[in-house]
């Protein structure tokens, strides 16, 4: 694979890269995301249109995303023979993928007979219109060749847990071929609308040598409440001709540039990689709703069920907090829409307040099973903690909440139902945690932390730490509450007993580093097995074997799937001192598998904090390029997990950002404090803090701010010391 400066490139045709080029050439628009697939390919090589918030659950098999029907298929003859990457002669290949502009394209010299055939194709899911998908197509030849051109809209797609439609109708109206169908559980509406300009859904053509066969074509997708007058909508987008529809798309291409792009001089390796995962994040985002937020495989597949976990808020929303407030509002807001869903669930498992999906859908219920791991040895169900002892996932909603807040100073949503939730999760917390009364402090048992080799485990200090951040955060928001709205304070102090937490943050027990600066991840953890990680691998049986679980192989030793300790550390870093993450970094280092690609970035921003160049570089750069060379597991056990990885695309934005620009904040102030690496020249990028979108330029030499309008004299300090805008 080729890296340029905007794109990517494959130039040659390999099918064992099928699965991967599926992700790495992914485009998206937020509303969909298409796979990095060749135009002939079918469900066979994974093709997909994934739909985002939209979901199905096909009898007893997970509920997943939607797959719609393949818009983009198309397939060539020529002279009588199939011109497939997959079957075919290839003289010449290459797929493209533009991040600049979010442009897929392919040109394939097929050698046919005799003849060189050459196919090429340009596609985009359009960021101006989300309903739109258009692609250019075109076949040339250097003799007369006889083509058969077939383009449909496929509907026999790629499902990983069963068929998630039934096609209702289709059928010609004017010259928009229409095609209804409606999901199986829901019987939610999807209409898929495709009109061709230049050719028939078959085409045949006694092409000249030297002359291109081209042909465009434009399909509107829609579902649920949008399929209401969508024909019409989608004959106000055919009005307009292709050049038009392009050239809007990039428009907004541009603008997200202009508005997030990272400046890494000195080093195009990382400038690449930090603008690719740029690119996803943009890819994927929803951009006109908040009922949907973004899965843990993106807009990618069915991976993980289409749900979103702990990453978006935890990993993603950082980027989009200084970057785009309203697409960050409505990731915030998503959670808040899906209370009743964690309500249900603090119920369903004997609690109070909201419980978070840990693998949340549209409904905020829990897509995530009690068995959600297939043992390799058995090929039966394993039991996990993940849904049910996961608990962190409350508090990082509400991190996701009150730091939006926080970095935008808007706190509207607290009035839209933002407090409540906030209280509800406090209230979750409280009843989770137990009072020891001969240690006079609350605990936190029987949970699992963010390394998920380890099960039930007690006072997790990545967790009890979170728990005691929504405390904290949920005084700060009914203060802003009370000195801004009495009313509103007077009406939400009425229907809630507030005095019920008195007590329970002070007493509420937070692991503290040991004698040599250790944090222990849990209660006991330092009385287990003392392994390396090479020496536990040694004892693999099967390669893609769960290493947790109930006997797992890491469950009785140290060694860690993924940062846990370290991530408290760089969440709430201005809080512990440099020798404290220091000794914690050398400590769990070694221990730590990366099983997860939501590991590294921790690693890096702290390392990045504490003076280690080296190493913050390394796992910056393992972060930031995960999706490019595909250095990921694809399998727990036998559950197939590949795809793209935003919470890593998000990781290494706040890598780059929060480690190497030395960012941090307080609720009123701003520090940026930068440490490069030695070899980079330069680090840019904007920082939307309080309504002020600023540009900073941190050098060798020194850092310069600049911000776009005056300001209400918000205070940026720089190496700690005091600027006033
Ligand atoms: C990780 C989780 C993560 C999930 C989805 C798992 O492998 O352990 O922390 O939320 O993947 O990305």
């Amino acid at each position: 694979m080729q890296i340029g400066t905007w794109n990517i490139e494959e130039n040659t045709f390999l099918k064992d890269k099928v699965e991967q080029n599926g992700s790495r050439f992914l485009i998206g628009n937020g509303y969909m995301g298409y796979r990095g697939t060749l135009e002939e390919f079918g469900k066979d090589e994974l093709v997909a249109l994934n739909m985002a918030g939209l979901f199905d659950k096909n009898g007893d098999l997970w509920r997943e995303s939607v797959n719609a029907p393949n818009p983009f298929c198309v397939k060539v003859s020529a002279n009588g023979e199939v011109l497939s990457a997959l079957t075919a002669s290839i003289g010449e290949h290459r797929q493209t993928l533009d991040i600049q502009n979010g442009i897929h394209s392919r040109k394939t010299v097929f050698n046919a007979s005799g003849a060189k055939v050459t196919v090429e194709a340009e596609r985009f899911l359009s960021m101006k219109r989300e309903n739109l998908a258009a692609i250019k197509f075109s076949v040339s030849s250097d003799t007369d060749t006889n083509v058969h051109v077939s383009t449909c809209v496929d509907t026999d797609i790629w499902n990983i847990n069963g068929e998630h439609f039934t096609v209702l109708e289709q059928y010609s109206e004017a010259d928009v071929n229409v095609l209804k169908l409606q999901t199986n559980e829901n019987k939610t509406p999807i209409c898929v609308y495709e009109y061709i300009v230049g050719a028939e859904n078959e085409t045949e053509v006694a092409l000249k040598a030297d002359e291109k066969f081209e042909f465009v074509k434009l399909c509107g997708i829609y579902w649920g409440d949008g399929c209401e007058g969508s024909l019409d909508a989608f004959k106000a987008i055919i009005s307009e001709d292709y050049a038009t529809l392009l050239a809007e798309h990039k428009a907004v291409w541009a603008d997200i540039w202009a508005n997030s792009d990272v400046r890494i001089d000195g080093d195009e390796e990382a400038q690449f990689a930090i603008r690719y995962s740029i690119y996803h994040l943009s890819s994927i985002v929803p951009r006109n709703t908040d009922k949907c937020s973004i899965p843990a495989r993106g807009l990618s597949g069915q991976v993980y069920k289409g749900a979103a976990f702990w990453d978006t808020e935890m990993f993603m929303m950082p980027f989009f907090s200084f970057t785009d407030t309203t697409l960050c509002k409505n990731l915030a807001k998503y959670r808040i829409n899906t209370i009743e869903g964690a309500k249900r669930k603090a119920k369903e498992f004997g609690f109070e307040g909201a419980f978070y999906a840990w693998e949340s859908q549209e409904s905020g219920d829990d897509a995530c099973t009690l068995f959600n791991i297939t043992d390799v040895f058995t090929n039966r169900p394993m039991r996990t903690h993940f849904k049910d002892k996961q608990i962190h996932i409350s508090a990082d909603a509400v991190y996701g909440l009150w730091e939006y807040c926080t970095v935008s100073g808007d706190y509207s949503l607290l009035f839209e139902g933002g407090l409540e939730m906030m209280y509800q999760c406090l209230l979750f917390f409280y009843s989770f945690a137990v009072y020891k009364p001969l240690k006079s402090r609350y605990e936190i048992l029987d949970v699992v932390g963010p390394d998920e080799y380890h099960e039930r485990v007690d006072n997790n200090a990545f967790t009890n730490k979170m728990a005691a951040y929504v405390a904290a955060a949920f005084d700060k928001a009914l203060d802003y509450v009370k000195n801004n709205d009495p009313a509103f304070f007077a009406a939400f102090a009425e229907k809630h007993d507030l005095s019920v937490f008195d007590g329970f943050v002070d007493k509420l027990y937070i692991p503290q580093p040991n004698e040599n600066g250790i944090i222990e991840q849990f209660d006991g953890y330092f009385r287990l097995e003392d392994i390396s990680l090479a020496a536990l691998k040694e004892r693999i049986i099967i390669p893609n074997e769960y290493l947790g679980g109930g006997n797992g192989l890491a469950t009785t030793t140290r060694i860690l799937k993924q940062a846990d300790v370290l991530m408290m550390l760089n969440v709430f870093r201005s809080q512990y001192s440099d020798e404290i993450k220091k000794a914690n970094w050398a400590y769990y280092e070694p221990y730590t598998e990366h099983g997860s690609s939501l590991s590294a970035c921790a690693y890096g921003i702290v390392a990045a904090g504490i003076g280690m160049p080296d190493w913050a570089y390394k796992y910056f750069m393992k972060t930031a390029t995960v999706d490019l060379t595909g250095d990921t597991k694809q399998y727990l056990g036998s559950l197939y997990i590949g795809g793209t990885h935003p919470a890593a695309n998000g990781g290494s934005w706040n890598a780059a950002v929060f480690g190497f620009g030395g960012v941090s904040y307080t609720d009123d102030a701003l520090d940026v404090s930068p440490k490069l690496p030695a070899h980079w020249d330069k680090l840019s990028f904007k920082l939307l803090w309080k309504g002020v979108r600023l540009t900073v330029c941190a050098t060798h030499n020194g850092t310069t701010i600049t911000a776009d309008k005056p300001t209400n004299g918000i205070c940026v300090t720089v190496n700690k010391e005091k600027y006033i805008f």
